[in-house]
């Protein structure tokens, strides 16, 4: 039985609806971060709003991100092979609402959508007004459907002060369900 544009699978006997809310709900439910992802690939740059990423090894040091196939943010990763991940201080919650499309680049005033950015060792570009923040070298990357899970490697970190990061519950946004 088709079930519409919901994704199965579905437990026997459940209501498709019903469940694809709760089981949404409970997904909405997983703690996390909110960060902005810098990427770049030639002269081109972009920051996103992201709040699928986390540690994945100690040793190397890596980090993963995942990224929707159809987002600008996809091609640079893929053609680029870096990121630069910018944690946000717990008050600049703004910041993170302005990163939700393509952002516009103008390399001469080294902003993005106005905001100034610093350029990481790999090219990716960082916020300048980040806290703390990751340069990442493109280790692997695995195709997950509607998104790709790149794994970096950390080649280089800056900040680290004692300062509170911003996360998603600080905000009333949401992603993914
Ligand atoms: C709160 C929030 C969290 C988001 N997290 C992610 C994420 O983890 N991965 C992703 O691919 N898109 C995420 N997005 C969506 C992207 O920010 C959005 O699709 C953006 O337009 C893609 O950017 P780009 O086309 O500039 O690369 C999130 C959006 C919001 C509002």
């Amino acid at each position: 039985m088709s079930h519409g544009d919901l994704s199965g699978p579905f437990p026997e006997g459940v209501d498709p609806e019903g469940y694809d809310r709760l089981r949404r709900r409970v997904l909405w439910q997983l703690p996390m971060g909110l960060y902005l992802l810098g990427t770049s690939a030639g002269e081109a740059k972009n920051l996103m709003t992201l709040n699928w990423a986390m540690q994945v090894s100690t040793r190397p040091k890596q980090v993963a991100v995942s990224v929707e196939s159809s987002a600008a943010s996809h091609e640079l990763l893929a053609e680029g092979g870096c990121f630069a991940l910018s944690l946000l201080g717990r008050e600049d919650r703004a910041l993170a609402r302005k990163f939700v499309k393509p952002a516009v680049h103008d390399p001469v005033a080294r902003a993005l959508n106005g905001a100034g950015y610093e350029t990481a060792a790999t090219g990716a570009p960082i916020l300048a007004a980040a806290v703390s923040w990751l340069d990442c070298e493109v280790r692997q990357q695995v195709r997950l459907g509607s998104h790709t899970l790149f794994v970096g490697e950390v080649v280089a970190a800056g900040g680290g002060q004692d300062t509170a990061i911003l996360r998603m519950e600080d905000t009333r946004m949401s992603y993914g369900g």
